[in-house]
């Protein structure tokens, strides 16, 4: 990164509100990635800045998604081997991209004087960000509740498998026993069958609703495309490379959604969700 984005910043309106957004899902492989990297594309491209923070360690997103090689990462901020503005790197597609290098569970636990300072970097970096998109490889574990507890809005990735539910079941009991209550989307993803994907969802929700008392605020469905492999293979995001593919029109209204979207506020300030995010003073 050079100056462009200090400069970007620097002209924007002081009074943003950052909103933080987390992919999650309660199982593997159901497309988490895919959907960050074309959500947060599609926010770029309605002149919002975005910051894609990919702390999933699986799965190379920026490089395959964004045709950008984030050589340097937060790990080796850390470390103290790179200054902030080193590890975030701008894209074309408008978003940045700042990758964790290693498990978010290990950027938590770690402990040194650049983990303090994290805070006001960071801060400098991301205070005019409109979004922050965290892409996650894992499910719910109590030490990174503070992360959970930072996000305004979680958007749950599903699929039709009974494992998917199932996990997801209980990562969604875990978050309202400890009582994290985000604001929450879902998308059944990899959809063949739209009719019975529905019936599935519509069931599912209830029962979050009911037994786990969790509610899903907005619905979703992704049917299974190969306009999505097409975009993988020729490392364009979907929406610019297929705008009317299903997955594509699907991302659109989840976007303009997320546009449109009031953040309850107030909860905690933009300061308390960086600490909490981070793991800091807890
Ligand atoms: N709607 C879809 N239609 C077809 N293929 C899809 C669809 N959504 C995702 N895929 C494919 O599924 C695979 C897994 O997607 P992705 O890597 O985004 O999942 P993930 O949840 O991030 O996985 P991980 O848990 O490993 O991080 C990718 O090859 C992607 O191209
Ligand atoms: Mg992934």
């Amino acid at each position: 990164m050079d100056d462009v984005l200090f400069n970007e910043l620097k002209n924007r309106d002081e009074t943003v509100d950052t909103k933080i957004i987390m992919i999650t899902s309660g199982k593997g492989g159901v497309g988490k990635s895919f959907i960050a990297v074309n959500l947060a594309v599609l926010l770029a491209k309605n002149d919002k800045s975005v910051l894609l923070f990919d702390a999933d360690v699986g799965f190379a997103n920026g490089e395959i998604l964004l045709g950008v090689t984030p050589r340097n990462t937060l790990k080796d901020y850390l470390m103290e081997k790179r200054e902030l503005k080193d590890i975030v790197y701008p894209t074309k597609y408008g978003v940045w991209l700042l990758s964790g290098g290693t498990d978010v569970r290990d950027i938590i636990a770690f402990k040194g004087k650049r983990k303090d300072d994290f805070i006001g970097d960071f801060m400098k970096l991301t205070e005019n960000m409109d979004y922050i998109i965290i892409d996650t490889g894992i499910g719910y574990m109590d030490d990174l509740r503070g992360l959970y507890e930072a996000v305004d809005l979680l958007i749950l990735v599903i699929t039709q498998e009974p494992t998917s539910l199932m996990n997801t079941y209980t990562l969604a009991k875990l978050l309202a026993l400890r009582g994290i209550e985000p604001e929450i989307h879902m998308i059944m993803n990899m959809v063949r069958n739209v009719g019975g994907a529905r019936r599935t969802m519509e069931k599912f929700t209830m029962v979050l609703e009911r037994f786990a008392g969790i509610e899903v605020s907005e619905q979703y469905i992704m049917k299974y495309d190969r306009s999505v492999k097409d975009s993988i293979i020729k490392q364009t995001p979907l929406v610019e490379l297929s705008k009317h593919s299903q997955p594509s029109l699907c991302l659109h209204r989840l976007g303009e959604s997320i546009l449109s979207m009031e953040i309850k506020r107030g909860k905690i300030g933009f300061i308390e969700k960086m600490r909490s995010l981070l793991g800091i003073g807890r």
